[in-house]
């Protein structure tokens, strides 16, 4: 039995071994998806155990993608540019590979429900491993991303990664209210809607023309989309999508065979597997 899991910490709200299951029989493939809970401190020795029992894949989710990074002997394209790693893949030479497939993720659930355009203003919130790893696709797509997040010194830690590429920048969470600019695009990357709580952001960010993207997902709205609706929004999304279609590049990375996901995000939802 091929045997893949989702390392975090929480898990407990991880739909990957759902989705995992729908790719699998998709595609005819027997394989066992688990989800393993991480306790903070201990990364390295639950991913390296995972390793030397016959574990195959491995997908690395809250806080762990740095941590992910630093173990991996080699890196895709796609790991090198972020700098974090979702994805990991034990190779024919037993060596850690690193991969990561949330930004090409999000850059495709996006163009499917045309949230974004080549020149899209982004204001990004948040600024720790999911952020990290969605920025590069989007500056490389070919828009514009001011990063703001609840801890300062974050943004600037992402600013130096990026190299001060010129079409990043950062601002304080309490300046966004002073600079008054007109974002297309908002992405809460942001970890705040599991605990059921929003980042403390002002609402003059709002406006009934910008798309409104929660990397988190649910069965009802989450507490940031609700908020920005609140606020004037009309169009608002979840990251459900962006969950299939990371998750599918994942699949391949391990089987080498893309799953349909268009069939998938369909089932996902008229079965409500929330
Ligand atoms: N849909 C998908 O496919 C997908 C993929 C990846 C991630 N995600 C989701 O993205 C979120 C972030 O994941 P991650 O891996 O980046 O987590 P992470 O590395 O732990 O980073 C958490 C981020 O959230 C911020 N934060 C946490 N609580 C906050 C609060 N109450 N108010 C304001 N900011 C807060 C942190 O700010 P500080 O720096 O100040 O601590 C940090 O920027 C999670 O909800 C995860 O489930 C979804």
């Amino acid at each position: 039995m091929k045997i893949f899991a989702i390392f975090g910490n929480p898990i407990k709200h991880s739909k990957s071994p759902i989705i995992h299951k729908l790719f699998a029989n998709q595609l005819n493939i027997v394989q066992q998806y688990e989800k393993i809970y991480v306790p903070i401190n201990n990364f390295n020795n639950v991913i390296n155990h995972f390793f030397k029992n016959g574990g195959l894949g491995a997908n690395i989710t809250v806080p762990f993608k740095k941590m992910a990074y630093n173990i991996c002997d080699l890196l895709t394209q796609r790991g090198i540019n972020s700098g974090v790693v979702n994805t990991l893949k034990i190779t024919k030479k037993n060596q850690i590979l690193g991969d990561n497939t949330d930004g090409i993720g999000l850059l495709k659930d996006l163009k499917r429900i045309n949230f974004i355009y080549k020149n899209s203003n982004i204001l990004l919130i948040g600024a720790g491993g999911a952020a990290q790893g969605i920025i590069y696709p989007l500056i490389n797509f070919g828009c514009t991303i001011m990063i703001t997040n609840r801890t300062y010194k974050k943004s600037c830690h992402l600013l130096k990664y990026f190299n001060n590429k010129k079409n990043i920048n950062i601002i304080k969470i309490e300046d966004i209210n002073n600079k008054k600019i007109n974002y297309d695009l908002i992405i809460n990357a942001t970890s705040s809607s599991i605990k059921g709580v929003i980042p403390n952001i002002s609402s003059s960010i709002i406006h009934s023309n910008v798309f409104c993207y929660d990397l988190f997902y649910s069965n009802k709205i989450t507490p940031f989309l609700d908020w920005c609706l609140y606020h004037g929004a009309k169009k608002i999304s979840d990251g459900l999508g962006m969950l299939i279609e990371q998750a599918a590049y994942s699949f391949f990375l391990w089987h080498g065979i893309m799953p349909n996901t268009t069939l998938i995000l369909k089932k996902f939802k008229t079965n409500n597997y929330f």
